[in-house]
């Protein structure tokens, strides 16, 4: 029975790890089986098609999707038509190795071989063979690709979207010691500004108000491949009619030059917060980890910031316990953080990675002094967290409303719903952000989804923000 999918309505259930990349690829994914009568599920028990989309940034996010398909292995002894897959940097990583070490998993697709993806699954269909695809192609797909996920998110049958991530690039060429990402997303490559810029568009056009330029290292756009810098690209798309908020992620303090600096001032629809990662405060640490920035560099683009644009939120990421970090290494970033005060901290203990240089240093550290330093840190910064989201006590703030808080039964779908049936008066849980992205949850109107309204903070906790409408 070849080509079944065609024929019949199938059903397909995802499950997503790992980073925004994923997400927007995930996307990608639907988009690309809706157009084979292929509808999502959020109840495996019902799907014909169960994929996978992982993560192997460290070894937990790795060992998650084991357990995942762990959990699958009692479906298919109970269906054996069903089709199971495995997609993103777990599988690319893996590749046959996968296939061998899971018998009832049917396809593995790497990073580059999404597009690939419905072939594939009708290659299983019909000769019921275990395949998997990991080659690198040196382009990028996104291009067809898009037009099917915009099939299913619906031009011509808009589902409401409040906010939505465009890929400009992927890959990345910074090899930085511990990081698994260029092996499994390969080199750099840009999109044409002018196919993000036709994207950004037709989102605009489907009622989207805020866009998120995505991609490994933002700021490299244009280096490979593309037509003009990051920068421009950057005020192109802020420029847009219609668009409200522009954000992106992520960026390099290595790349991070003057003229991006200088936009936040120039263009009004550019949120007020960078996430710039800094992983670590001690140059000796920096300088084994190949970031390519000392300390002083990244805090004097920091201070820049702060001076040209007081309140703009600044979040960062940290590695402890990199293989040879000294206590005076780890108090150097210690220091540091106390002396910036981030907005966030996203913090790590380091993970080796398979093929990464770090993986084979010698000095690694134990999980134990890994654990006291994360716990420092991030006890340190729990504080600094609040008391900045104190600082915002009984301010007015414009927040872009998302939908209704996750506490008040799912988000984004509620709000298609409501959209479409009208339904929109209620008071409700509702949730958003800032422009410097600092989530506040709100009681209010349903009418306000989908909004930006100004708020007033009532309330301030070390994770959220509370807030009410300020009429
Ligand atoms: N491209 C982005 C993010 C990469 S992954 C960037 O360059 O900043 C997100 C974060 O995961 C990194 O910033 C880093 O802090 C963390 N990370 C990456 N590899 C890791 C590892 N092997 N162990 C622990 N944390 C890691
Ligand atoms: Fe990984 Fe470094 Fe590339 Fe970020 S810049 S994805 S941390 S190699
Ligand atoms: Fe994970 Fe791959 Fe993203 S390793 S963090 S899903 S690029």
């Amino acid at each position: 029975m070849e080509m079944q999918l065609d024929k019949k309505e199938k059903y397909l259930f995802i499950e997503t790890f790992g980073c925004q990349m994923n997400d927007n690829d995930s996307e990608k994914i639907i988009g690309l089986m809706s157009s084979l009568n292929c509808k999502t599920t959020d109840s495996p028990d019902k799907a014909d098609i169960v994929i996978l989309n992982t993560c192997s940034i460290r070894g937990k996010a790795e060992q998650k999707v084991y357990s995942a398909l762990g959990r699958f292995k009692k479906l298919k002894k109970q269906r054996p038509d069903l089709i199971i897959g495995v997609g993103g940097c777990v599988a690319q990583q893996e590749g046959n190795r996968l296939l061998k070490r899971a018998p009832h998993l049917d396809v593995v697709f790497g990073t580059h071989n999404i597009h690939r993806l419905p072939d594939l699954i009708k290659e299983v269909e019909s000769t019921r063979s275990r395949v998997a695809a990991t080659d690198f192609f040196s382009f990028i797909e996104d291009e067809e690709l898009f037009e099917y996920t915009y099939a299913k998110n619906g031009l011509e049958n808009p589902i409401y979207m409040v906010k939505v991530s465009i890929t400009i690039m992927r890959g990345c060429n910074n090899f930085c010691s511990y990081c698994i990402v260029p092996y499994v997303r390969g080199r750099e490559m840009s999109r044409k500004s002018s196919d993000i810029l036709q994207e950004a568009k037709k989102l605009i056009k489907a009622e989207v108000k805020e866009i998120t330029l995505l991609g490994q290292n933002v700021n490299s756009y244009g280096n490979n491949g593309a037509d003009i810098s990051f920068p421009e690209l950057l005020r192109l798309v802020c420029r847009l009619d219609g668009i409200e908020r522009v954000r992106f992620i992520t960026s390099h303090p290595k790349d991070m030059s003057e003229e991006l600096i200088q936009l936040f001032g120039e263009e009004e629809r550019l949120c007020r917060h960078i996430h710039l990662p800094l992983q670590s405060g001690s140059d000796t640490i920096l300088k084994i980890m190949n970031r390519g920035y000392t300390r002083e560099d990244y805090l004097n683009k920091i201070l820049k910031l702060k001076m040209l644009y007081p309140g703009m939120a600044i979040t960062t990421d940290i590695i402890v316990g990199f293989p040879g970090e000294t206590e005076s290494d780890f108090l150097d970033t210690m220091n540091l953080i106390k002396e910036i005060e981030f907005d966030n901290i996203f913090s790590f203990k380091y993970s080796p990675r398979q093929e990464t240089m770090a993986a084979s240093f010698d000095s690694q550290i134990s999980d134990t002094v890994k654990e006291e330093r994360l716990a420092i840190l991030q006890e340190t910064q729990m504080d600094i967290t609040h008391s900045k989201n104190q600082e915002m006590l009984g301010k007015t703030v414009d927040v872009l409303i998302e939908g209704k808080s996750k506490t008040a039964d799912g988000g984004a779908a509620i709000l298609n719903n409501a959209k479409r049936n009208n339904a929109v008066n209620a008071i409700t849980q509702l949730t958003g952000r800032t422009s410097c992205n600092k989530v506040v949850n709100l009681s209010a109107s349903e009418e306000f989804m989908g909004r930006i309204a100004p708020v007033r903070i009532i309330k301030a906790s070390p994770n959220s923000l509370t807030g009410s409408i300020w009429k």
